[in-house]
């Protein structure tokens, strides 16, 4: 990994010129400009980390997953407050999975302990054990706590503090950078003018690498071309950009502008580290969509990514449930996700895989967000260490078949959907149809 040194490719100015592909297509980004006074991101990848809608999480159901190979369940307790604990009970080490959530009190499979926040010793930011068979009962329980991390619900999402380690009591947490640094209306959106549709995929790749292609903007026209319903974006279009990056401790920004009209703005990308990516247009609270990609790092190339589509047009609910609106933009979605992987689990290029040289590539302009996006990341694993229990779980992939449940990697939901927009458009539009030519 330490060999992993990428080259760019300079010129006094930063002009880049891209060579045409075969077809013809050519994006280029002639300028580039980066604001003075810059300053460094001061994230790194310790912090707050979206891991599902909030519908996700349901009474009395355990939701798991893993944060770079911890395993963690999600839970809501007795006061319908979310809980992130590690997937470990206390007494044997056995995971809660096929353990029981009953009005919040969590009972491990194996020996039957209870876990409540309401336990023996009334602090509720800690789990503690009630019940378990034991001849020091009494004693046992008061002292085991379960190790959470700390969690909170915003716009939708629930939201895990990864930290350096997890804590038995979330008072001993401290967080550098607030929650409100990912609300929406922090960063400019009055979301509740929105509605949205949203996914999740899972891939079995490097999360890094998802991020970094959620930065790239030429593979946008190239890879998606075909898919996405803009005329302005495909293969056969020849668009040069001006491109503006603006560096802030919390998030880094990058504008594209057309170069034939430099007031006319093609898209913007926010990078929120660890995990967040907004693309809009223009002014935040003026932008008809809203587009949020949240990165997960579930674990040694196994990632998630859950999209939100926010948008101010097409409101009317009955517009949309006879277009089947929800359904054929998830069609979308997979299709885009599903081209992506296609590079993305081909090209996989994780922390521990450093066999691309630095003589093998050579970046280009455009390239430039994403190689502080790398040198960013770089720092932030060697400072943060957040894979240190990827060491333990190296080549052991039984709990793959727990986590990994969506599209890409797992077909069955994108096939569901399928079979609905066939089975909707015909009880919408063959049925009556049939029906009226039945009575005439
Ligand atoms: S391992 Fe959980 S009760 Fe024994
Ligand atoms: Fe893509």
């Amino acid at each position: 990994m330490e060999n992993r040194q990428i080259n760019f490719f300079k010129s006094k100015d930063f002009n880049t010129v891209l060579k045409p592909f075969k077809n013809g297509t050519v994006v280029k980004i002639d300028s580039f400009d980066i604001r003075e006074n810059q300053k460094e991101l001061k994230i790194g990848l310790f912090g707050w980390y979206a891991i599902c809608p909030s519908k996700e999480v349901k009474k009395d159901k355990l939701y798991y997953f893993s944060l770079y190979d911890e395993p963690l369940v999600l839970y809501r307790d007795e006061n319908e407050n979310v809980r992130c604990i590690k997937n470990i009970c206390p007494h044997r080490g056995a995971s809660f999975f096929g353990g029981t959530l009953e009005d919040g009190v969590l009972t491990c499979p194996y020996h039957g302990a209870k876990f409540s926040s309401g336990g023996s010793c009334q602090n509720l930011d800690r789990i503690t054990c009630s019940h378990i068979v034991d001849n020091n009962y009494d004693n046992y329980a008061k002292k085991i706590h379960l190790s959470q991390y700390k969690t909170s619900e915003i716009n939708g999402y629930i939201f895990v503090h990864f930290s350096k380690e997890s804590e038995t009591d979330l008072n001993n947490i401290s967080e550098d950078i607030p929650i409100s640094n990912y609300e929406l209306y922090e960063n400019g959106f009055s979301h509740k003018e929105y509605v949205f549709e949203e996914v999740l995929v899972d891939f079995k790749c490097d999360w890094s690498r998802i991020i970094e292609n959620h930065l790239d903007i030429l593979h946008i026209f190239w890879v998606h071309g075909d898919t996405i319903p803009d005329k302005d974006v495909n293969k056969n279009v020849l668009v040069s950009f001006n491109q503006k990056i603006n560096i802030n401790p919390k998030y880094i920004e990058s504008i594209y502008y057309y170069k034939n009209d430099p007031s006319k703005e093609f898209i913007r990308i926010k990078y929120i580290p660890p995990g967040r990516i907004l693309i809009y247009k223009e002014d935040p609270s003026l932008s008809r969509y809203l587009q949020v990609l949240d990165h997960i790092p579930l674990g040694n190339n196994k990632a998630r990514v859950i999209v939100r589509h926010y948008r101010k047009f097409l409101q009317n609910k009955l517009l949309n449930n006879l277009l089947l609106f929800k359904e054929n933009q998830r069609k979308i979605f997979y299709k885009i996700f599903d081209e992506d992987y296609m590079i993305l689990k081909t090209q996989t290029y994780n922390h521990n895989m450093g066999f691309i040289s630095k003589d093998e590539i050579k970046l280009l302009g455009e390239d430039r967000i994403i190689n502080y996006f790398w040198k960013w990341y770089k720092n932030s694993e060697n400072k943060d260490n957040p894979w240190r229990n990827t060491i333990n779980t190296k080549n052991i992939d039984v709990y793959d078949k727990v986590i990994l449940k969506y599209p890409p990697e797992i077909k069955k939901l994108e096939i569901i959907n399928n079979l609905d927009i066939i089975r909707k458009t015909i009880v919408r539009f063959a049925a009556p149809l049939i029906f009226f030519m039945l009575i005439i």
